[in-house]
């Protein structure tokens, strides 16, 4: 089978979605791999580097598309794109159907079988192939390491001659992936580490790393999990005492990064306006939800925001910060994925309709939008008829 690798296209995007180890072993489970020209360029990847690994270089995407039966991308293809994307073609990236749920439909019409690897389920089974895990695990660790680069101190406690140097007081909110290694690295420089999290499991997970985990109501987090690993939304009352706690244990921090998110919603918002001023100046925050709407409210996607002295951090896509080992780790989840359903005698894809993996991710097949959380009703023209029946029957 064919298979191709596209450049991104999209603005800000470094990373790539092969690196040339992965061509290597997908030139063993016998794909046919074309790269598109330069790439992993950004990523430091050369296509010298993919050829050596066994993949063809083409000139352009259309050229790389052409005939691909498998087209593997980071972030989901633009219209122009699309158009070389053969029917049938089996499409496989970050794909954000709740960004532009259009691009569905857009899939669907182009007969191309979509598989959005973010959804991948959270069961062991998976786990190798969870781009969000990965990807949010460098962004954890790159947050902090920001912070540090915008904080005008430094992290450890310092005892020298001419003076003490007090640590740095770092606040992690949502103790998911991201918080996790966030509250490791800034454990690492010396930091002194609380954090927060509504699910409860997270305490323990925050205390083993040297954290402190400061509750908001141990009670209402016991039910904030999903079955999937998730929170939940809470309600309007956790909220405001959550707010209350959050405003009082933010002002005495140096430090605060934000990482909490609920999937298919916009981020809660978690530090106000306000509570960013009552910080002392020459703190820092680093929003990483600021793509999803944002945890603080004077965050700004792609921009650093000064208030009354305190810096808000909103880079995007901050794993891409990091765009060779992103790309190596992100790269590895999708050949984990295309190994456990790579006939390896054939060299073919079989897509198991009965796999709860293929349930998770795929959000398109043979011209229809399949994808439970997007599959739209039928027409409504249809009970309309029947209810008119209906009534002609009363009638008579
Ligand atoms: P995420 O990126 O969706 O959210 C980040 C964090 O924000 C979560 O811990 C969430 O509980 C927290 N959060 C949401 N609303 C909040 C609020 N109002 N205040 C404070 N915190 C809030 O979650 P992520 O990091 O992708 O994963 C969450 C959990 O899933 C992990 O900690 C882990 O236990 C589990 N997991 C399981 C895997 C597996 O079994 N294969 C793989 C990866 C994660």
């Amino acid at each position: 089978m064919k298979l191709a690798v596209l450049k991104e296209t999209r603005a800000g995007e470094s990373r790539v979605a092969a690196v040339p180890d992965t061509v290597k072993k997908l030139v063993g489970l016998r794909y046919d791999v074309t790269v598109e020209k330069d790439a992993g360029l950004v990523s430091a990847f050369s296509n010298e580097d993919y050829e050596d690994a066994g993949a063809k270089i083409a000139a352009t995407a259309e050229e790389a598309a052409k005939n691909a039966d498998i087209i593997l991308k980071v972030q989901r293809p633009d219209a122009n794109e699309l158009k070389f994307f053969a029917n049938g073609a089996k499409l496989v990236g970050i794909l954000s159907p709740y960004a532009d749920e259009e691009s569905l439909s857009e899939y669907a019409r182009a007969g191309i079988d979509a598989f959005a690897m973010e959804f991948m389920p959270r069961i062991t089974r998976a786990q190798s192939m969870d781009v969000l895990s990965s990807q949010s695990n460098l962004a954890g660790y790159k947050a902090v390491i920001d912070a540090a680069a915008e904080y005008g101190r430094a992290m450890p406690m310092m005892m020298t001659a001419a003076g003490t140097i007090a640590p740095a007081k770092v606040f992690v909110m949502g103790a998911g992936v991201a918080g996790l290694q966030a509250i490791a690295t800034a454990k690492r420089l010396g930091a002194v580490v609380s954090a927060t999290d509504v699910r409860y499991a997270a305490k323990e997970q925050v205390e083993s790393l040297g954290g402190t985990f400061v509750v908001v109501d141990e009670e209402a987090m016991k039910d904030a999990e999903t079955e999937g690993g998730y929170a939940k939304e809470m309600s309007d009352d956790f909220k405001k005492r959550q707010a209350e706690f959050v405003a009082a244990h933010i002002a005495k921090q140096d430090i605060v990064i934000t990482t909490a998110l609920i999937p298919g919603r916009p981020a809660p918002e978690l530090v106000s306006d306000g509570m960013v001023r009552a910080m002392k100046p020459g703190s820092v925050i680093v929003d990483l939800a600021v793509e999803q709407g944002g945890n603080v409210a004077p965050s700004k996607a792609g921009e650093i925001v000064h208030v009354d002295g305190v810096k808000v951090v909103g880079h995007n896509n901050v794993p891409g910060r990091l765009a060779a080992d992103a790309s190596s780790l992100y790269a590895k989840n999708i050949l984990n994925f295309l190994t456990a359903f790579t006939d390896a005698e054939t060299g073919t894809l079989n897509i198991d309709m009965e796999d709860e993996i293929i349930n998770g991710i795929l959000l398109t097949r043979d011209g229809q939008i399949i994808h439970p959380a997007f599959a739209r009703e039928p027409e409504p023209q249809a009970v309309v008829a029947e209810v008119v029946e209906a009534d002609e029957d009363v009638k008579e």
